[in-house]
């Protein structure tokens, strides 16, 4: 149990015992450290549920903790503010408490949830792009916070790996190599080789879209292509195997290079076989109907105060589409996967499409009420000048690309600090992955993920400030302090009773970890992980500059400054990787 969550249930005892809901117990950090360390601001509540005064109730209230042996003190400010100070002693047990515990006071929860997390988003025939950093940036960040809540976390990729650019790509190729055995319908067997590297997929592909757009003959074609696909010509799902292998290569060195996993691979694919029966089901329902030579899913309702167009389940040609597939998806990830509830983490333009498959799975019966499906929508990185960030000729700019220029900035940073010099090679250049990853990783999550965000490398490698590169440099910074400890022979002992200002603030700080983590999980917000890491390292820094830990001679005082050191890097160590940040041995 943390610390606010016992202060709390004291406090909602004393509500109780006046007859009112002991919820309104809830204990927060002071807003004005200046006058109390803790606050409880229930009284106001209860005022108009008692019909009394909040100050009174508050009172009463105080009183009631006073009592406490924890309770340094407790008053009432303003209205009917509960201010509470906890005594050194008490404020010592429960560091001890949370500093013992490996989840650092964060409990995990009673009931675990199955969560799917999709995040990522590549497509086949893309190298993945600026787009989909802040998804997989966020969506991990997100999959990490549910784990270390006790929750099963199944993380899933959902390639776009089935829809009508793929029939782009096939009406394309075509088109260039007619001669391939891929379009011989007599073809039975085919090159293990793949006729087309990433580079050129990346070249057909914008040419194709945009000729689809004004060419209705070619449009036809392709959506013929992907009708053939989806019903199993062997040509076409032989080209297709090719075209979604080169595209995962690469996909995966750069998830691999941002220390990013996945639990499945799934791909829009992967629910193929589910498609047909599906629509036949939802047909069958009445929720399908025709429109247009279209089949489609209504999901208009009475209260809506804008127009819904329809979920469009099969197009005039007979395709599959985005839509249905997603939906199909839900189906395999309630049925199959047992999900109580499903992130996705895509881009705020993507908005419309799952409202759009939301409601057609709840008007189908695909996922009932108790399932919550959730769209965690985000903003777009920009650059400098507040335009989307583009290459130098206004092409989209390759995640690839992204991940060598904050590497080559970590490296220059480390360079003109004079860290990581006297290492060998291979270290710094680990150092230097590192950091960049950190730099760009906290560069996306310190900011409200609805925001829109300007991508700043010098401002996010730099070693100072809100930054990723700040942080793990406090938390090396810890480690070396300790191992000159562990050289001399000093231990860490109990902590006692702070006695001063920064070591109080310092404790005070750490055991408020257990309520923001539960606060980001609350909001599907990790920038709160990310501004609190950075506030206990500057409390730290803070602590460490009045607190001379190393040459402190009372031996008790200094085992148990030590002891607060250890706690402060196992939380600052936990946090960042909740961000999915690693920190180096040494830098
Ligand atoms: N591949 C899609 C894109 O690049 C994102 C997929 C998001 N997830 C989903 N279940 N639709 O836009």
């Amino acid at each position: 149990m943390s610390l606010l969550s016992h202060l709390s249930a004291m406090a909602g005892e004393a509500f109780a015992s006046l007859g009112l809901p002991a919820e309104l117990g809830e204990v927060v950090p002071s807003q004005r450290p200046e006058l109390a360390q803790y606050q409880c601001n229930g009284a106001m509540t209860a005022a108009k549920l008692a019909g009394k005064s909040p100050r009174d109730i508050a009172e009463e209230v105080a009183t009631a903790l006073s009592s406490s042996t924890e309770i340094a003190l407790a008053d009432v400010a303003g209205p009917g503010f509960i201010n509470l100070t906890l005594t050194d002693e008490a404020l010592a047990s429960w560091a001890n408490r949370h500093s013992a515990d490996d989840h650092l006071g964060f409990g995990t929860v009673e009931r675990p949830m199955s969560v799917v997390v999709d995040y990522a988003g590549p497509n086949v025939a893309k190298a993945m792009h600026v787009g989909h950093l802040r998804a997989t940036i966020i969506g991990d960040s997100l999959a990490r916070l549910f784990a270390f809540a006790g929750h099963k976390i199944i993380r899933d990729p959902h390639f776009g790996d089935w829809g009508f650019q793929m029939g782009l790509l096939m009406a394309a190729i075509q088109e260039r190599s007619p001669g391939l055995p891929y379009f011989d319908p007599d073809a039975t067997e085919y090159p293990t080789r793949s006729p087309v590297t990433l580079q050129d997929l990346q070249q057909i592909y914008p040419k194709a879209a945009e000729r689809a757009r004004q060419d209705e003959e070619f449009s036809e074609r392709a959506r013929e292509a992907t009708v053939r696909l989806q019903s199993g010509d062997p040509g076409l799902r032989a080209l297709w195997k090719h075209m979604k292998t080169v595209s995962e290569d690469s996909q995966r060195q750069d998830f691999a290079a941002l220390g990013v996993n996945f639990d499945l691979w799934y791909g829009e694919s992967d629910v193929h076989d589910r498609l047909q029966t599906l629509v036949e089901s939802l047909e069958k329902g009445g929720v399908a109907e025709e429109s247009q030579g279209a089949l489609v899913v209504r999901i208009d309702q009475a209260d809506d105060n804008r127009d819904w167009p329809p979920l469009i389940l099969k197009s005039r040609a007979g395709g599959f589409l985005y839509s249905t597939t997603d939906l199909a998806t839900v189906q395999m990830r309630v049925d199959d996967l047992g999900a109580d509830l499903i992130l996705y983490v895509v881009d705020r333009r993507q908005s419309d499409h799952f409202a759009q498959v939301f409601r057609a799975a709840r008007k189908g019966g695909i996922a009932p009420e108790n399932v919550r499906l959730e769209h965690i929508e985000f903003g777009t990185m920009n650059s400098p000048d507040g335009k989307p960030f583009k290459t130098r000729e206004g092409g989209v700019v390759q995640l690839g690309d992204v991940i060598d220029m904050v590497q080559e900035a970590a490296r220059a940073r480390l360079d003109e600090a004079h860290l990581a010099e006297e290492y060998d090679e291979a270290e710094r250049e680990e150092i230097a992955r590192l950091v960049g990853v950190a730099a760009l990783k906290f560069g996306d999550l310190i900011n409200n993920r609805s925001s829109d965000y300007v991508f700043d490398l010098d401002r996010f490698s730099s070693f100072e400030g809100k930054t990723g590169p700040y942080l793990q440099y406090a938390a090396v910074r810890i480690k070396s302090i300790l191992a000159k400890a562990d050289e001399r022979g000093l231990e860490a002992g109990h902590m006692r009773a702070p006695a001063h200002e920064t070591e109080r603030g310092l404790i005070l700080e750490l055991l408020s970890l257990p309520e923001v983590l539960q606060r980001a999980i609350d909001l599907r917000a990790p920038n709160h992980v990310a501004d609190y890491a950075h506030n206990l390292a500057g409390q730290f820094n803070r602590f460490y500059d009045e607190c001379h830990i190393l040459s402190e001679q009372d031996t008790l005082r200094r085992g148990s400054w030590l002891a607060l050191a250890v706690w402060t890097l196992a939380s600052l160590e936990r946090l960042l990787d909740l961000l999915g940040i690693a920190v180096p041995d040494r830098m």
